[in-house]
């Protein structure tokens, strides 16, 4: 998720399992092949085998209209053997859209099929191409012909996020189309959307037919989501989850701080807490504590008051501006040492 799931959080939320894959932000391809290192730093997971630490393999999204620069592209990219390349027919920005990306594309079933079978073409068939869409525009009328023209392109999987670009981020979630969707293709439909606790991804399996969901927001509310589906764990979040989960913010603050300046860095993590008070209590507290507060090192005073143990992360990935031992690091590093 664009400005959200970073190689920071992916790596934190896949630590706690249940993914069976993951995918980077969208790329945006326009008119040149990106270096390599454009790549690299949406996903530096590339490097480790296209994998986050805990090993979740990772695709690289990329998001177009030009079906032979995005074949181009694709091409580049896969000397660097990603885990997968992933499509993006679902992005509703109307700065994307404006420039023919995203969801805009989805009145034009054949140039999504042209786009699918270029990208498909240009990479070796070991590298998985999947795509993702929304169900339309304006309306669901060439939804299933836009899901056919995606699969004729030769796309291993189908992600359906079950909204039109109109619908935006609106409550209503047509199931009912992403199972018509299901019904009329060969390749495996992932449902997408809403989907915050156990019982949501129950009834959306249940109305869909699909045996897999994608988690967006939901993953970021409740990092154990996925292992609770996984796993078939407690219903709801529980109180001895936030263990857990403190633990994991701990290590997230860590490395934001040094993968981003200071001025940065707490944004970053208002960001992930403002989206977990959803689902914890406790994360609504934390959020409170450092809402208003703008210094790095204000937050993790703030944060050790909330009970959190500070960590210190590998300073050998640090953003090259701000290295360890500037005021912010030292604060953390040397104030609160990670346990031996
Ligand atoms: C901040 C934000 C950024 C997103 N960026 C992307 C993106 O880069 N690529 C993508 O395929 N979907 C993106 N999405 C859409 C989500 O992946 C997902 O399809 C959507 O949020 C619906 O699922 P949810 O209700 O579980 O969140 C983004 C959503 C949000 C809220």
């Amino acid at each position: 998720m664009e400005g959200l799931a970073d190689d920071v959080l992916r790596a934190v939320l896949t630590s706690a399992g249940g993914y069976d894959w993951c995918v980077t932000e969208f790329v945006r391809v326009t008119t040149t092949v990106l270096p390599h290192s454009c790549f690299t730093r949406l996903s530096p997971e590339l490097k480790n085998a296209s994998r986050t630490a805990s090993g979740t393999p990772v695709r690289i999204q990329l998001l177009g209209s030009d079906p032979a620069m995005l074949a181009a592209n694709a091409a580049h990219l896969a000397l660097l053997a990603p885990a997968g390349i992933d499509l993006n027919f679902g992005c509703p920005t109307p700065l994307v859209n404006r420039n023919r990306g995203g969801s805009a594309l989805l009145d034009d079933p054949e140039l999504l099929q042209r786009i699918a079978g270029a990208v498909r073409k240009a990479v070796p068939p070991s590298i998985p191409v999947t795509a993702k869409m929304r169900l339309g525009i304006e309306d669901t009328d060439r939804a299933l012909d836009c899901a056919l023209a995606l699969e004729a392109g030769g796309m291993q999987e189908l992600v359906v996020h079950a909204r039109t670009k109109q619908d935006g981020y609106r409550p209503l979630v047509r199931w009912e189309w992403v199972a018509r969707i299901r019904e009329a293709v060969r390749l495996p439909v992932i449902a997408n959307g809403e989907v915050w606790k156990l019982a949501d991804y129950r009834n959306i399996c249940a109305a869909t037919g699909c045996a897999d969901v994608m988690l967006g927001r939901g993953a970021v509310a409740d990092p154990l989501l996925a292992r609770r589906i996984r796993e078939g764990g407690a219903e709801h979040a529980v109180a001895a989850d936030w263990d857990e989960l403190k633990n994991m913010i701990a290590g997230f603050w860590a490395q934001v701080q040094l993968k981003l300046p200071p001025h940065q860095s707490p944004g970053r993590l208002k960001q992930w807490l403002g989206l977990m008070q959803r689902s914890y209590p406790q994360a609504a507290l934390m959020y409170g504590a450092i809402r208003e507060l703008r210094r790095a090192a204000e937050v993790s005073l703030a944060l050790q008051r909330c009970g959190l143990i500070l960590v210190s992360a590998d300073p050998t990935d640090c953003h090259p501006d701000f290295p360890p031992g500037g005021l912010e690091f030292s604060s953390l590093q040397h104030s609160h040492p990670a346990p031996a």
